[in-house]
């Protein structure tokens, strides 16, 4: 029999709701994006996020059941984004996904963001399944992790400082091209070269690090605010896509697996993307979502929290959200 899914995403800045079938077939995936508000502050201000997200839900999640032409009852199961995330901003979507479980006496399940993120490769790769590696890039967070199975992670290395996203958002913060910058990093750099050397970090793991790339980038601009930003944009690229590459690879060998999927925010990155298509020559498999399932969306935590219901891996109604929440936990 079909499972249908409903979604609920609120960790950070994007009210979200959607329904999917089985776990890999999206029905609706309605997203209230807040960027224009936050935009004027430079960043997410948490306090406005959450009364933002009080205001949007309830909409978004009768707009997903509309569009999925699909009647609250008939829902099977309820997911939620409990963390990591900004903690008003988490309460908002647990207290609401709370609520409808109770009055629909619906199954809740407390669902990881990061596993959402991994989980978008499924509903856009029908034949991907574990094991494979996957490289999570977002403005929080940068790990590369191992999917044994649905529900099991290993983390083989991650960020010892900034996010790759957050080194993105900072350094086009500071050569003026505002918030957020990721997109706007990926855009200018197409018309750059890279032809600045900065300095790439290394450590003997699987670790990476991305604040002295972008120190180096804002100093440079400081030091002569003259110096190309197309060219700034496409070195500084270059330089963490290598880093990037570099890691998964390593991992990649070590552990004889082939197939690589990317996930977050920073993986609808076009220089990333092409760059990590160009390993299909030495023969591994490259899987991303598509845009609009690669940023925040409860599409993929309807996924994520899909394939924990067939392990019966549910909450009850003492839910909380929980803002550092780990891959593992
Ligand atoms: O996954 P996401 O929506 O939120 C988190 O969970 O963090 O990721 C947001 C991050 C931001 O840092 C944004 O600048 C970055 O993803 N991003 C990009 C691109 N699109 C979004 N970074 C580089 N290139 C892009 N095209
Ligand atoms: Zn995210």
């Amino acid at each position: 029999m079909d499972i249908y899914t409903l979604g609920i995403e609120s960790s950070c800045d994007e009210t979200s709701a959607a329904i999917v079938k089985n776990g890999r077939e999206v029905l609706s995936n309605v997203i209230h994006s807040q960027i224009d508000i936050h935009e004027q502050f430079g960043g997410v201000v948490p306090e406005i996020a959450s009364r933002n997200h009080v205001d949007a839900i309830s909409k978004v999640v009768q707009e997903a059941l509309k569009i999925a032409g699909i009647p609250m009852e008939r829902i099977d199961n309820i997911a939620c984004t409990y963390g990591p995330g900004l903690v008003g901003a988490l309460l908002v979507g647990v207290s609401y996904a709370k609520g409808l479980s109770y009055s629909l006496n619906k199954p809740l399940i407390p669902t990881n963001h990061i596993h959402g993120h991994i989980a978008a490769n499924y509903i856009s790769h029908k034949d991907l399944e574990p094991p494979f590696l996957c490289l999570v890039i977002s403005g929080g967070h940068t790990h590369l992790v191992h999917i044994k199975n649905y529900t099991e992670f290993e983390i083989l290395g991650k960020t010892r400082d900034d996010a790759v996203g957050e080194a993105f958002d900072k350094v086009a913060r500071v050569i003026g091209l505002g918030y957020p910058g990721g997109p706007k990093v990926d855009k200018l750099a197409k018309e750059g070269k890279p032809n600045i050397e900065l300095p790439k970090t290394k450590f003997d793991n699987l670790d990476f690090s991305f604040s002295g790339i972008k120190t180096a980038v804002i100093n440079l601009h400081h030091k002569n605010p003259e110096v190309n930003k197309a060219d700034l944009c496409s070195s500084f690229e270059k330089v963490v896509t290598e880093e990037l590459i570099e890691n998964t690879l390593k991992a990649a060998k070590k552990l004889k697996i082939n197939k690589i999927a990317l996930a977050g925010g920073v993986s609808s990155n076009t220089y990333i993307r092409c760059e990590f298509l160009k390993l299909q020559e030495k023969g591994y498999k490259i899987y991303y979502p598509e845009p609009v399932l690669c940023t925040d969306n409860a599409a993929m935590i309807a996924s994520s929290g899909y394939y924990q219901s067939l392990e019966g891996k549910y909450a009850d109604l003492s839910l909380n959200a929980v803002p550092n929440l780990k891959i593992n936990d």
